[in-house]
């Protein structure tokens, strides 16, 4: 089983090439609204991919609180440790998608502050028994260190994708997690060097081996998935597709990693998996309703084969 602790949030998504200045009204082309948030995204690849999945995470006590544990539910995730918190609103997204299909995004992150070590300690029981678990940074930095913590303290393997980058994270526990998964944006930040040429994200990926992460797993977009761990470098180049929307592909990504991972245990054709289960993604538009379940992903695989 895996556990996601983070974030969920409503996606509200703009397709449109044009941005407004201060004081002006500009017409966009389209809209959608979708389940989204990092930990929710994570957490709905993994399970729509058969893996089994509970989720701690906080949904705020207004309109969108039942339908965001509806749509876990559809999923057969578990949600006895997604609780609603009075007078917080739920995490919103707006995001912006232009025609080269890349993304801009927004977060209002409402009820997610409210994610708390207490709630870690109220599904404890449940969290002991997980193969995984699985951190963003869109929930308080304090539960993101208490549930490093927990893993540690139980042997659970521990997986944070550190976005949106922050630059309090602190260093020491990334250090205690076995998987650090950032994109180049996010390293870039974290470690404040410059990652335009793959020589340059070698080299940043290579300042946080330095200073003691383990795993360090750069996904690069159209470049593909760096690997970098003491004594291994592995980089896998990227699918060629036909991109229209790429909100939530690490988020595929994660998902499918961490599903894979927690059945075969082998790190590289988990990040193989990954990587193809994320170049799928960018294939359609949003970011949940973009991810293929098993038997689609399959399908979609063959056509990367030929
Ligand atoms: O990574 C994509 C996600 O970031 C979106 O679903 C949005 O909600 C934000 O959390």
């Amino acid at each position: 089983m895996i556990a996601v602790i983070g974030s969920n949030m409503v996606d509200l998504i703009t397709y449109t090439d044009i941005m407004p200045k201060a004081g002006e009204t500009l017409e966009a082309g389209r809209f959608a609204m979708g389940c989204g948030g990092k930990g929710a995204n994570q957490a709905v690849a993994a399970a729509k991919l058969g893996a089994k999945v509970t989720m701690v995470s906080k949904v705020g006590d207004d309109a969108f609180a039942d339908n965001t544990i509806a749509n876990f539910q559809s999923f057969g995730i578990d949600t006895q440790h997604v609780r609603k918190e009075p007078g917080f609103s739920s995490g919103v997204a707006p995001i912006f998608v232009d025609s080269n299909s890349q993304n801009r995004i927004l977060i209002i992150k409402g009820a997610n502050s409210c994610l708390s070590p207490k709630d870690i300690d109220d599904a404890a029981e449940d969290l002991k028994k997980c193969g995984l678990i699985v951190l963003q940074l869109e929930v308080p930095l304090e539960t993101v260190y208490y549930a490093i913590d927990f893993g540690n303290q139980n042997n659970i393997p521990v997986l944070l994708n550190p976005a949106p980058a922050s630059k309090e994270l602190d260093i020491d526990y990334a250090c205690r997690c076995d998987f650090f998964v950032p994109n180049e944006t996010e390293l870039e930040i974290l470690t404040g060097l410059p990652v335009k040429t793959e020589e340059e994200i070698v080299l940043a990926a290579e300042s946080l081996l330095n200073k003691g992460l383990k795993n360090i797993i750069v996904t690069m977009g159209s470049r593909g998935v760096l690997w970098m761990s003491e004594n291994q470098k592995e980089l896998i180049g990227a699918y060629t597709v036909d991109a229209v929307d790429t909100s939530g592909a690490g988020d595929a990504f994660i998902g499918c990693f961490a599903a894979h991972y927690v059945q075969c245990g082998d790190v590289s054709s988990s990040l193989h998996e990954a990587n193809a289960y994320a170049a799928c993604s960018v294939t359609a538009c949003g970011t949940q309703s973009s991810y293929p379940d098993a038997a689609r992903f399959t399908e979609m695989r063959k056509q990367f084969d030929q």
